[in-house]
């Protein structure tokens, strides 16, 4: 199989004053396909930004190596390198940080255009145009500024400035969290018809497995700088191995009290352990409710369950 972007035994440490270390990212495999969509979910720390920042290489990985095009990003030639800064895009959570407010909507968008020096001119104008109605804005909004846009438009508007560059790559972190319910889905909607139309390839990130179910066709479920399920969508939905994966799915509310309350025996207790300080052997060992004694001393491997089902815990070795 030929993926578009793939990571073997990705690890990103930070070095912290005091010489501790952060192990954000810990031996993470993670391999995306062309036209794929693969969700990335896991709670607020467990180095979910850090895997997509570090796969584009916005940050320097520690260990491990990135394959893009199967070819390692540390060996590329010059030509090569600005190509892969180029079809590999974010879009961040939230637009107000990430739009420059002092630049025009045109201006913002343009960026990516004018430093790869893609168009120029009237050329350059026509696509500002292109790019303003692919995203469901419109020509008169090229000179007017971010702050005069709703979130779920300043969030088009971080949609554009992705596409200008043309990019084959795009990771979405967290692009409709900071939007109001009644956006999301037509931002979701919009990410999804651009995927079409561009044959993109997405690393979706989440907190929220709700969020990414409509929208990937497989889920990785990270957990303190490790992946500890990955699997086909529906899978990974009506059949979760790992404990930590059903805890996650057990805390998405249902609205019937009855499954509710036999749900709740499931839930996870305890908060996310440091990754400064994570326990030996399984990482969620600390919280885990079905923990043996073999899980605080040693690293559950990787195992398959199915052909495209994978889960890192000792209750399947
Ligand atoms: N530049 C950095 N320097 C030091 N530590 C960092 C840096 N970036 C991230 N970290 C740490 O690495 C861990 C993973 O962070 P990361 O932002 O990747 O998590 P996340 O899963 O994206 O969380 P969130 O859902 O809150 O966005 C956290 O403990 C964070 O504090
Ligand atoms: S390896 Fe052990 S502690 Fe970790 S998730 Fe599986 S059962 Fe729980
Ligand atoms: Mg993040």
């Amino acid at each position: 199989m030929s993926y578009l972007i793939e990571a073997r035994n990705l690890k990103k440490h930070f070095t912290l004053r005091g010489k501790k270390v952060l192990k954000a990212v810990d031996n993470v495999d993670i391999a995306i396909a062309p036209g794929e969509t693969l969700g990335l979910v896991g709670e607020s720390g467990c180095g979910k930004s850090t895997v997509g920042r570090t796969l584009v290489g916005l940050y320097k990985q520690t260990a491990g190596e990135i394959y893009y095009k199967n070819e390692n990003i540390q060996h590329l030639d010059k030509q090569k390198n600005r190509e892969f800064i180029r079809k590999t895009q974010i879009i961040f959570q939230d637009p107000y940080s990430s739009i420059n407010s002092y630049m025009t909507v045109g201006d913002i968008i343009a960026e990516g255009i004018d430093n790869f020096k893609l168009f120029k001119g009237k050329e350059r104008q026509e696509r500002i145009y292109e790019l303003l109605e692919l995203v469901g804005l419109n020509k008169d909004h090229t000179t007017r500024y971010p702050h005069e846009f709703s979130g779920g438009q300043r969030q088009r508007i971080g949609i554009a400035r992705s596409l200008a560059v043309e990019p084959d790559f795009i990771i979405c972190d967290e692009p409709i969290s900071a939007l109001d319910v009644s956006i999301q889905a037509q931002i979701v909607n919009l990410l999804s018809d651009l995927q079409k139309k561009f044959k993109l390839t997405y690393l979706f990130i989440s907190h929220d497995l709700s969020m990414v179910q409509y929208i990937s066709d497989r889920v990785a479920v990270m957990y303190l700088g490790k992946i500890v399920e990955t699997a086909n969508c529906d899978s990974l939905y009506s059949d979760p191995h790992h404990p930590y994966t059903k805890g996650l799915l057990a805390s998405i509310p249902i609205p019937d009290p009855e499954i509710e309350f036999s749900r709740s025996a499931q839930v996870m207790t305890g908060e996310i352990t440091s990754p400064l300080n994570p326990p030996p052997g399984c990482r969620f060992s600390t919280r885990c409710p079905l923990k043996k004694q073999i899980c605080e001393e040693q690293a559950p491997p990787n195992v398959p369950i199915s052909d495209s089902h994978f889960v890192a815990c000792h209750l399947y070795t």
